[in-house]
């Protein structure tokens, strides 16, 4: 079920632009859809880079829009989906509740814009490799925002793991508790999330694994889920608020990983990913319960290394990427495919 595929190329050109980007060719007009929480940040991150225009943004709510607004005075209000997509724009970032994403990055790409989506792209695998299939056969740049990704401390360990300096990696042990959940309602409703902590929080987990490990093939998903204690079927109807799940990757590494919501963690939240090699290991973790700072350090034997610490500002490092390459002329990129088997991970932790 999950293939094997080479090593993405492609890693970090907001930063490293010199190296994979393309010089900009022109300044792309963007649109926002869905400016929350979120969709705002994104927006910000993008605005103070200088690399895109925020030309227009639309939003089913008000109060979002004020906001943003107040963000970016010039950009124009659409009023709706449709005219969003019929203004003249070079590219859209979603951040709308997660079971839109893959509609409407599908109606975007279908006009020909370039798409930044929130995670999760989809739903499940199907809904996710339409979306992908719709950004090739546009030949548009599509990207998720992996964020994590894109902090200076996974970007140490995955450079660690590249290079062979900790051995070959055969265990990675990966948690994300979020002490709070999520504080808007559509969160908990499977029909607008499609699912609850796994496509919040482990999505994350999943993708951070299978990144620094060159995305090898996956065996024997294994996993259990619960909603407040009680453990869930296969497919559950309800959301998840515990999840606990294991797979094999070619090359024998062992994945584990757990996540939840409004667990009693003694802290806001407990976020770490774990590697440990033959001749070494790595760790990043949230510094204090943090959501926002992480360190990083190197493990040899019983003497560790400090490689990342706070501050780092991230969050906003995958959107600014995709505006790059969108800025430099980039069409369709294939390292956005590795999203397939993040959600075929998914789709067997769900029971799928
Ligand atoms: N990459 C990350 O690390 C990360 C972090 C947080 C959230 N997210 C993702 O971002 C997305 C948004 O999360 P959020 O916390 O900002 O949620 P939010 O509820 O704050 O924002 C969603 C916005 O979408 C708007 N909206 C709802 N339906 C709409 C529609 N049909 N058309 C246009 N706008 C619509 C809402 O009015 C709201 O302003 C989620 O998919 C979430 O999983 C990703």
């Amino acid at each position: 079920m999950f293939t094997a595929s080479t090593r993405d190329p492609f890693i970090g050109c907001a930063d490293d632009q010199e190296r994979h980007c393309a010089p900009p060719t022109h300044r792309p007009r963007l649109g926002f859809l869905g400016v929350g929480w979120i969709g705002r940040h994104r927006l910000q991150a993008i605005a103070a880079s200088g690399v895109a225009e925020v030309a227009t943004l639309f939003d089913a709510a008000p109060e979002g829009l004020a906001q943003a607004q107040a963000l970016a005075p010039r950009a124009e209000v659409a009023e709706s989906l449709d005219a969003l997509l019929a203004a003249e724009l070079d590219g859209i970032v979603i951040a709308t509740p997660s079971a839109l994403h893959a509609m409407q990055a599908e109606a975007a790409l279908s006009r020909g814009l370039a798409v930044f989506c929130q995670k999760p792209l989809a739903r499940d695998a199907d809904e996710t490799a339409r979306v992908v299939r719709a950004a090739e056969r546009a030949d548009r740049l599509l990207a998720v925002d992996f964020s994590y990704r894109h902090t200076e401390a996974m970007r140490q360990i995955r450079a660690l793991v590249d290079d062979g300096s900790i051995g070959r990696i055969y265990a990675v042990d990966l948690v994300f508790h979020n002490a709070y959940g999520p504080d808007k309602p559509w969160f908990r409703d499977v029909q607008r999330s499609g699912g609850g902590c796994v496509i919040d929080l482990g999505i994350h987990l999943v993708d951070l694994a299978l990144w620094t490990l060159g995305f090898p093939a996956v065996q024997a998903v294994s996993s259990r889920l619960y909603a407040q204690g009680v453990p869930l079927g296969p497919r559950p109807q309800v959301v998840e608020d515990y999840a606990v799940a294991q797979f094999g990757v070619a090359g024998g590494a062992t994945v584990r990983l757990a996540c939840s919501w409004n667990l009693a963690a003694g802290r806001d939240a407990v976020i770490e990913a774990v590697f440990h090699g033959t001749r070494g290991g790595a760790a990043m973790r949230n510094v204090r319960g943090s959501f926002l700072d992480f360190e990083a350090e190197r493990f040899d034997g019983t003497r560790s290394t400090v490689l990342a610490a706070p501050p780092d500002d991230w969050g906003g490092r995958a959107a600014v990427q995709w505006a790059r390459q969108l800025a430099s002329g980039a069409g369709y990129d294939p390292a956005v495919a590795r999203v397939m088997q993040v959600a075929e991970v998914l789709d067997a932790i769900y029971g799928r």
